[in-house]
């Protein structure tokens, strides 16, 4: 019967159908869309704590309100992504302790400090810009309810780039000193976004079951390489040089040829190393012990009002 049931899973992947939560489906392919899906979530939340560092030193109420909409979004994203990964069979108590005890992974770009007001520019047109182009991918998905997450969260993220690159505009047209201060962020902000694409598919631990299942639809190093082909002309319409001595327009392959990553540099940091992973988790874990209150509160009025409707 496994067999059968195996033969009908497949078949669906090669029609592009979607998995839903009551289909059977292999457990190795649910325990990889349950690590994918909830370290995209942690991602979401974790990224909103060095944007938050920002929102009381904003420059003016206008780019204080777009930042406040900005991490609101985030929270959202990742309470989306959190239900669509519980549809899985996990709690988001587990999920939240798989994080605090490093057994599940978040973003490595958000263990990075946002030193001035220019990072959170250089943020919304990388970072974001990054993550469009994984997600826009991601919504081709095979899962279904992180296929349809995808859908939704990319409507709000084309918003977060624009903001980004808006706040970097504004930088370089202004005072020599801002114009540096852009330029300051984009030599801290370059590689890591660089980064968030992964390991090089031949390093990649998940990419050729993940491509087999349809999870993940386009490699890492193809991603990676078409967000460097669009942001090399934003940077240069801002004025802006990317810290890469090696990046050069390739005619015959039509992309940018661009320098070596500092893996090591990637490894240190997702296994817990970088500038602040030790403040992001301890951050996360104080938030989560504040709003425990909150959590108890709204179980006790769940019970209270199921024992009403019994009586
Ligand atoms: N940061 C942290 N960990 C990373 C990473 C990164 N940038 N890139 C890879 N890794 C980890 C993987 O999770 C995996 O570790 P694990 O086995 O413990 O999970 C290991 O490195 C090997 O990498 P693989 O390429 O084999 O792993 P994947 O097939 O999962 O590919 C990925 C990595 C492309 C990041 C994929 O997981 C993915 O597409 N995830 C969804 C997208 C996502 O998480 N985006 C977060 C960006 S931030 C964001 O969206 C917020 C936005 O609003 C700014």
């Amino acid at each position: 019967i496994e067999q059968q049931l195996l033969e009908q899973f497949e078949a669906k992947i090669a029609a592009d159908d979607k998995i839903e939560p009551k289909d059977w489906m292999p457990e190795a392919y649910r325990a990889n869309l349950i690590r994918q899906m909830s370290q995209h979530a942690h991602s979401e939340v974790i990224g909103m704590q060095p944007e938050g560092n920002w929102l009381s030193r904003a420059p003016n109420l206008h780019r204080k309100m777009v930042l406040l909409a900005k991490v609101q979004d985030e929270a959202g994203h990742g309470l989306y992504l959190y239900s669509a990964t519980e549809t899985l069979g996990i709690t988001r108590d587990e999920m939240v302790t798989a994080m605090h005890q490093q057994r599940a992974k978040y973003a490595s770009i958000f263990n990075y400090p946002t030193l001035t007001w220019a990072d959170i520019g250089a943020i919304g047109w990388l970072v974001d810009g990054a993550a469009i182009v994984n997600q826009i991918s991601l919504q081709l998905t095979s899962y279904g309810p992180y296929s349809r997450a995808m859908i939704k969260i990319c409507k709000e993220e084309s918003f977060h780039q624009r903001q980004g690159y808006n706040i970097l505009i504004k930088l370089c047209e202004g005072s020599e000193e801002q114009k540096a201060m852009a330029q300051d962020a984009l030599n801290r902000w370059w590689w890591p976004s660089l980064m968030m694409f992964g390991p090089h598919d031949r390093e990649s631990a998940h990419s050729q079951r993940s491509m087999g299942w349809k999870i993940k639809r386009k490699s890492n190093d193809d991603l990676r390489q078409k967000f460097v082909d669009q942001t090399v002309p934003q940077a240069e319409f801002l004025g802006l040089k990317i810290p890469d001595s090696d990046l050069a327009w390739n005619a015959q392959r039509g992309h940018y040829d661009f320098g070596d990553i500092d893996w090591r540099e990637f490894e240190r940091v997702i296994n817990g190393n970088g500038p602040c992973n030790r403040e992001r988790i301890r951050h996360h874990k104080r938030a989560q012990d504040e709003g425990a209150w909150v959590r108890q509160a709204m179980a006790a009025y769940d019970i209270k009002q199921a024992g009403q409707r019994v009586a």
